[in-house]
Formats: structure tokens, C-alpha cells, sequence
């Protein structure tokens, strides 16, 4: 099976964009996300993004006066999210999101994690490492954003079937595998090519995290959790240190 980094590299990353209905869409939406949120971030402060994609929170947060650091695995999306942010004030950095702090100057005002990130994480005990990584990142009274799809209920028969997106040159369709602790998700991505259709298939893991679980780790590290309705039926946590 391909790393998360491989399936994003063959399949994933050069479709992203286009999968979130196309990039100004996507920043409006991130943006809408950001004003609904309502932090206080005043200009200057210095945000995170774990996982930051092609910008689609970055760049709405950085427009609104911040400084950014932008950490991705994804060469491709990262070189996406470069050309979207023009002179904007956002540091990009290709790495694992859990080796953030190794790109950080100074203590964070907040932390972002949106759009699924948290589940391409391998294992529960690298959420909680995360949890308590951002605990020491931020300053006092600083924010940590996670939204994330609930995995934990599993759906059945047809409903594993996804249709993601599809318009007259492209269909993505996801299929969901449950397993324990994890589920595999199967993306089937048609491409138009002439007269033919393409078709390439790529897999991979995602952790089935319950918000319950999610927040007791947050409160065990001292974090203040709530619970609030995401975009696209995702779950969002927005936790503040005292
Ligand atoms: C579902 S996308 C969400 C992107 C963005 N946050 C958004 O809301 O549109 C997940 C992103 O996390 C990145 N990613 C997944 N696992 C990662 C890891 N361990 N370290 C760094 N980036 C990772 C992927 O390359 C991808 O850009």
C-alpha cells in the first residue's frame, strides 16, 4: 500500500484543487471558515497550518494580517499554494506536520489542522504527540483548529460509495474499506484522454478518530475543547489554552 505522501503524489495532489470545486472557491470557502470562527488574531501574529494543502486556510489568514507557516508533504500542492499566495507573508515548509515545531520561531498565536488532515495521521498515539506538540508551540491562550471527518460510526452496503466530484473530463469516486482502527479509501479517479477514459486506482489509510476521543486528548494536555459543525459534514474542535 502507498504512504499517504504516494497516494497524495499519484493521484490526490494534482486533482485537489479541482476536487474542491476550484482554488478561489476553495479560498473563499477557507475564508468564510476563518470570519465564522471569529479568533482574536491580531495582524502580525504568527498561525500554523498542519497540512496547509494549496492555502485554503493559509492564504485567507495570511489576507487577514498574519504571518504563516505553511507545512505540507505535498511538493506539488505546496508549489500550488507558492503561486496562489504571491508576496503574501507565508513560510512554506515540506515536511511532516509532526516535526512542525523544528520550522517555528517564537510560540504560535494558533494552530491550524483543517480539511481531514488529522486522520492521514498513522496511529492515535501520533494525534495525541500532535496534541502535545502544539500545546508547547502555542503561547498562552492560543488557539488549536482541527476539523476532520468522523470515521468512528461505520457506514455501510452502498453508502461506502463516494462520488466526490465529477464534470465532463473527471469522476472521483472513493470507496471506504472499515477496518479497526483505521479505514482504507479507495480512490477511483477517471480521466478523460481523446476519445477514452483513463482510470487509476490508489489506496490508503485513514484513522477512524471519534471526536470524544480527540477531545480527551486535547483536555489531557490542558486545552479548553468545543465541539462545533465543520464544512462538507466534517467535525471541528476549536481548543484554547487557559
Ligand atoms: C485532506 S488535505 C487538506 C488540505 C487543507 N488543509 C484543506 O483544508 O484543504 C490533507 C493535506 O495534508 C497533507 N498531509 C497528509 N499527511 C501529512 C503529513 N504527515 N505531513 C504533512 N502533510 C501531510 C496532504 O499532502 C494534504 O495536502
Amino acid at each position: 500500500m502507498p504512504s499517504v505522501a504516494e497516494h497524495y503524489e499519484r493521484v490526490l495532489s494534482p486533482v485537489y484543487a479541482w476536487m474542491a470545486g476550484g482554488a478561489e472557491h476553495a479560498l473563499a470557502a477557507g475564508k468564510t471558515e476563518i470570519d465564522a470562527l471569529a479568533l482574536p488574531l491580531p495582524a502580525g501574529s504568527l498561525i500554523v497550518d498542519l497540512g496547509a494543502g494549496f492555502g485554503m486556510h493559509a492564504i485567507p489568514l495570511a489576507r487577514a494580517g498574519t504571518r504563516v507557516l505553511a507545512i505540507d508533504s505535498s511538493a506539488h500542492l505546496l508549489a500550488e499554494l507558492k503561486r496562489l499566495a504571491a508576496d503574501l507573508p507565508i513560510t512554506i515548509a515540506q515536511d511532516d506536520l509532526l516535526s512542525f515545531r523544528g520550522h517555528l520561531q517564537g510560540k504560535a498565536s494558533a494552530i491550524f489542522c483543517m480539511g481531514d488532515t488529522l486522520t492521514h495521521l498513522p496511529e492515535h498515539t501520533h494525534v495525541d504527540f500532535l496534541v502535545q506538540e502544539a500545546c508547547e508551540a502555542l503561547a498562552p491562550g492560543g488557539y488549536f483548529v482541527l476539523s476532520f471527518r468522523d470515521y468512528s460510526e461505520v457506514l455501510r452496503e452502498h453508502d461506502r460509495f463516494i462520488p466526490v466530484r465529477s464534470d465532463e473530463r473527471r469522476i472521483l469516486l472513493c470507496f471506504l474499506e472499515y477496518q479497526e482502527d483505521t479505514v482504507l479509501v479507495h480512490d477511483i479517479l477517471h480521466e478523460r484522454s481523446g476519445d477514452a477514459w483513463e482510470t487509476r486506482v490508489s489506496s490508503y489509510q485513514k484513522l477512524r478518530l471519534s471526536p470524544d476521543r480527540v477531545i480527551s486528548s486535547l483536555e489531557s494536555f490542558g486545552f479548553e475543547a468545543r465541539q462545533q459543525a465543520g464544512l462538507r459534514g466534517m467535525v471541528r474542535i476549536v481548543a484554547k489554552l487557559p
